[in-house]
C-alpha cells in the first residue's frame, strides 16, 4: 500500500458518511478535493479539525432528524472552542437544504452530491465571508470532468468507482431521482484511467458503483464494455457492481458474467417485493415472471453464481397475499444475503400520497420476513464448512487476525503469522455466525484469477 503523504501545517478536515457506498467513494474524493487547499484526512473528530462534513443518506425516515442530532454532538463539543466549518452533504442537503440552512444556524453550507466538486471554493467563501451557502445544483457532468483532473487516493485493497450517477426510473417510493438528478454516465476512458490509478496504489478488488448501475451508457459503451476492458487489467483480481436494476440485465451483461472470471459471482439484485401487483404500483417495470428468467439466464452463463437482494416490506396496498409472495420468491431464489425494510414514506415521492399499512401488521411482517431470510442464510453458511473458499485480505485487525471476502462477499476472518493484506488466499471455513465467516488458512498463495 503507497502510504499517503502528511503534511504537518495542513489544518484538518472531517466527513461523517451516512448510507450507501455511492457516499463512501464521494467522501473519499471530497477529501482529495479538499488536500488541494491543504486541509488534511482526519478519521477522528477532534479539536483540531476547522472542517467537518456531514455527507448524508435521505432513503429512509428520520434522515433529516439524525442530521440534526449529529450538529448538536458537533455543537456540544465544540463549546468553548473555535468553532469548525459546517457543512452538510449529500442527499439531505440537496431534498432539504434551504430548510435546515435556516433551521440551524451552526451549518455554514449545504452541498448536494452533484456539487461536491465546489468543495473547495464554498469552504475558501466560508473562511474569507463567513456567508451562509447553499449549493445543490445538478452539475454531473462538470464534477466528472472535475474529478478526472484530482487523483483518486485510496489505497484500500477494495475500492469504490463511481461509473454512472442518478436515476431516470422513478419508482413510486424512491427519492434518488431527486437527490441525485438525471442518469448520468462518466466517459469510459476516464473510468478506466481512474481504475488504473486505484490498482498502482495497491486496490485489488474494484466495485463499480451507480444507482442503476447497469445502465451505463457513454457514447454507447455499455457496463459490459467496461466489465471486458477492465478484467484485462493487470494487476486487478476482483470485480464487481451495485446496484443494478433487473429490467438492465442485458444479453450482453450476463455474457459477460460467462466470459469475465475476474467478475465475481454474486450478484445484488434489488426486487423490492415478489408480488407483481405491487412491482406494477411500485412502477418497476417488470415482472416476477422476468425477474426469474434473468435469474436463470445468468445461472446458465454462470453456474456457481448467487444472489442478493433488497425487499420493502408493506409498500402501500401491499395484502398478505402479496406479502406472501416476496416470502415465496425469498425460499425459490434462497438469496444469500437480503437487506429488507418496511416502507418509509418519503416527501415529494408520489406514494407518499398512498395511503400506508398499519405498523403493527408491518412489523409482524419484517419479523416473518428476516427470520426466513436469516434461516436461509444460515443453511447456506452451514453448507460452506470445512469447505475452501479464495478470499482477498483487505485489513489487519487485532492480534494476528485478518479480514478479508470471499468471492461471494462474504466477511472471513483468520488468523495468521503472515502479512496476508492484498493476498487472495484459500481458507478452511469452520465457524459462522451471521455476520462473519472464521476459517483457517489453507495455503497462502492462491492463483490469480486469468484474465478473460
Ligand atoms: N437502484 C436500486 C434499485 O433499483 O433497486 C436501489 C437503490 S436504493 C438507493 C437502495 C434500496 O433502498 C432500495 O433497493 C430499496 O429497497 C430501499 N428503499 C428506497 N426507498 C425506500 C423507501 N421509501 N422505503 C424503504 N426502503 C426504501
Ligand atoms: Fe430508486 Fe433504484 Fe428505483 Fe432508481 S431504480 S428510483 S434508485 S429504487
Ligand atoms: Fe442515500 Fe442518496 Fe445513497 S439517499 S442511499 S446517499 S443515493
Amino acid at each position: 500500500m503507497v502510504q499517503k503523504q502528511k503534511n504537518n501545517s495542513s489544518k484538518k478536515i472531517y466527513i461523517k458518511t451516512f448510507g450507501c457506498q455511492m457516499n463512501e467513494y464521494d467522501t473519499q474524493r471530497m477529501y482529495d478535493f479538499a488536500s488541494k487547499i491543504d486541509y488534511q484526512e482526519s478519521n477522528e473528530f477532534d479539536d483540531k479539525v476547522k472542517c467537518i462534513v456531514l455527507n448524508t443518506c435521505h432513503i429512509r425516515e428520520k434522515a433529516t432528524e439524525k442530521i440534526f442530532h449529529e450538529i448538536g454532538r458537533i455543537k456540544k463539543f465544540f463549546r468553548n472552542k473555535t468553532k469548525p466549518i459546517l457543512i452538510v452533504a449529500g442527499c439531505v442537503a440537496q431534498a432539504e437544504g434551504n430548510y435546515i440552512l435556516q433551521r440551524e444556524k451552526y451549518i455554514d453550507a449545504v452541498l448536494g452530491p452533484q456539487s461536491y466538486h465546489n468543495l473547495n471554493k464554498v469552504i475558501k467563501k466560508i473562511e474569507e465571508e463567513r456567508r451562509k451557502i447553499n449549493f445543490t445544483e445538478f452539475q454531473t457532468l462538470e464534477k466528472f470532468d472535475e474529478l478526472k483532473k484530482i487523483k483518486n487516493t485510496n489505497t484500500n485493497i477494495s475500492s469504490y468507482l463511481t461509473i454512472q450517477e442518478g436515476c431516470d426510473k422513478f419508482c413510486k417510493f424512491c427519492v434518488v431521482p431527486y437527490t441525485r438528478g438525471p442518469e448520468c454516465s462518466r466517459s469510459f476512458n476516464n473510468i478506466v484511467q481512474e481504475a488504473k490509478e486505484l490498482l498502482q496504489s495497491g486496490s485489488r478488488e474494484i466495485t463499480l458503483l451507480g444507482q442503476n448501475v447497469n445502465a451505463y451508457n457513454n457514447n454507447s459503451k455499455k457496463l459490459s464494455d467496461l466489465i471486458y476492458a477492465l478484467s484485462d487489467l493487470k494487476g486487478l483480481e476482483r470485480l464487481r457492481y451495485t446496484s443494478s436494476h433487473p429490467k438492465d440485465v442485458t444479453d450482453d451483461l450476463i455474457k459477460a458474467h460467462r466470459d469475465c472470471h475476474k467478475l465475481m459471482p454474486l450478484l445484488h439484485l434489488p426486487v423490492q417485493s415478489g408480488s407483481n401487483f405491487i412491482l406494477n404500483k411500485m412502477n418497476r417495470n417488470h415482472s416476477i415472471e422476468e425477474y426469474i428468467e434473468t435469474i436463470n439466464k445468468l445461472k446458465l452463463a454462470r453456474p456457481e453464481i448467487k444472489f442478493s437482494s433488497d425487499f420493502i416490506i408493506s409498500f402501500p396496498g401491499e395484502s398478505e397475499q402479496d406479502f406472501k409472495k416476496s416470502i415465496n420468491l425469498l425460499e425459490k431464489i434462497n438469496f444469500i444475503n437480503t437487506y429488507s425494510f418496511i416502507y418509509s414514506q418519503r416527501p415529494g415521492t408520489p406514494a407518499s400520497k398512498f395511503k400506508e399499512v398499519p405498523e403493527q401488521i408491518s412489523k409482524k411482517r419484517l419479523i416473518e420476513f428476516q427470520d426466513l431470510a436469516n434461516g436461509i442464510k444460515i443453511n447456506y453458511r452451514k453448507s460452506l464448512m470445512n469447505k475452501s473458499s479464495k478470499v482477498l485480505f483487505e485489513n489487519k485487525m487485532t492480534d494476528q487476525k485478518y479480514f478479508g471476502r470471499d468471492e461471494f462477499y462474504n466477511s472471513v476472518i483468520v488468523e495468521s503469522k503472515k502479512n496476508i493484506i492484498g493476498k487472495l488466499v484459500s481458507v478452511k471455513l469452520k465457524k459462522f455466525n451471521l455476520n462473519t465467516l472464521f476459517g483457517e488458512i489453507d495455503h497462502y498463495e492462491h492463483e490469480s484469477y486469468v484474465a478473460a
